[in-house]
């Protein structure tokens, strides 16, 4: 069993991780359904929560059944910060998390997300200010460091660790890589393998099969392993990899009845959680996704993006199961989309 303050999670946990624009209600109930463990809300602003901001106060629903659930917060300031956590208090998630990686320029150089990885004092401080006004187990979620040259997250996890973080989840990469390159994950096994580290450590980046998963459990032993793109427009992947840790053996990949399935589901939410209008329009990011690897699905897809009412869109997924029921997908690799160009956020 794994333990972050007085939450328990099975052994191994697999984590949804936050992701700007992805990881929302909708999404979260889909990864939940197959298998995620532990999930985390898009990051908030801690000014936008002061300021009441409406985009920042939505990410704030959570809801029972997808628990149990982290709330991700940024930010650069301690007096902001420690008001924000309280805000999070009151919404009664199971962690609050604080998000020290995000690279964006319009937060990275204001001195919040990666860019306090340029000054682990300010980064101590905020955690602190986090850590005591928050009744939560506060957790961290960051890169190695922020360049080549300051790769210093085993100091990172020693001082967050005794400021009282519950766990940290590190992704395999420094700021100025952004997503280039292969994610890095011996750093993370130092971290994890430091005798002085007793809190859980995940570690992050480029994880995209049951393969790899167990592969990079042995070898750098960490507690568990967060995924982000991997899961976006699968959320099989949970499952995928539990079921492999168990028996060794595959599950046969989804079909095309289940893609529709659990694309439908995640529209149905979408439009609960965000009305009609926004619910259609953002679901449309997400039909390439989930229908990836059939072939000639270019008129279905053009037809889904451009109806504008769920029973109409449920209507050609119907059409495209009918069409392509019993089509056996290849076992293919899960694209790791390089999003640092288009949503360069972490
Ligand atoms: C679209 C997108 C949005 C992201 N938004 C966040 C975020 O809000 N907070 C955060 O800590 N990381 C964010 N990340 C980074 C992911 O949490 C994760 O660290 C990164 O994608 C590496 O993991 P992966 O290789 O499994 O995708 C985002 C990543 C993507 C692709």
């Amino acid at each position: 069993m794994v333990t972050i303050g007085n939450l328990q999670l099975p052994d191994f946990p697999l984590l949804l991780a936050p992701m700007e624009d992805v990881s929302d209600p909708p999404f979260r109930a889909v990864c939940k359904d197959n298998g995620a463990d532990l999930m985390y809300t898009e990051f908030i602003s801690s000014e936008g929560l002061i300021r009441d901001a409406i985009k920042s106060r939505r990410k704030l629903d959570i809801f029972d059944y997808e628990r149990p659930v982290g709330i991700q917060i940024f930010g650069g300031d301690e007096e902001s910060l420690s008001l924000a956590a309280k805000i999070v208090d009151v919404t009664n998630p199971d962690l609050l998390d604080i998000n020290f990686g995000c690279p964006v320029k319009k937060v990275a150089m204001k001195g919040a997300g990666a860019g306090v990885l340029k000054d682990i004092d300010l980064m101590v401080r905020l955690t602190d200010a986090v850590v005591k006004s928050s009744k939560l187990p506060v957790t961290v979620k960051t890169r190695l460091g922020w360049d080549d040259n300051t790769r210093n997250i085993e100091e990172v996890a020693e001082r967050l660790q005794d400021v009282g973080i519950k766990a940290l989840a590190i992704h395999g990469r420094t700021r100025t890589q952004m997503y280039k390159g292969e994610a890095d994950w011996t750093l993370i096994g130092k971290v994890k393998n430091n005798p002085r580290i007793k809190i859980p450590i995940f570690g992050n980046g480029d994880i995209d099969s049951p393969e790899k998963a167990l592969e990079y459990q042995n070898r750098y032993g960490v507690d568990g392993i967060m995924i982000g793109r991997a899961a976006i427009g699968y959320p099989w992947i949970f499952n995928e990899i539990k079921h492999f840790a168990k028996t060794g053996t595959h599950l046969a990949p989804p079909t095309v009845e289940e893609r529709v399935a659990v694309c439908k589901k995640h529209l149905q939410k979408s439009v609960e959680w965000k009305g009609p209008i926004v619910g259609i329009f953002e679901m449309r990011r997400h039909y390439a996704n989930y229908l990836k690897g059939l072939p000639n699905i270019k008129e279905f897809r053009g037809k889904l993006v451009t109806l504008t009412t769920e029973p109409e869109i449920n209507e050609v997924l119907d059409a495209v199961t009918s069409y392509y029921t019993g089509f056996e997908f290849p076992k293919t690799e899960i694209e790791l989309i390089n999003y640092h160009e288009k949503c360069p956020i972490d």
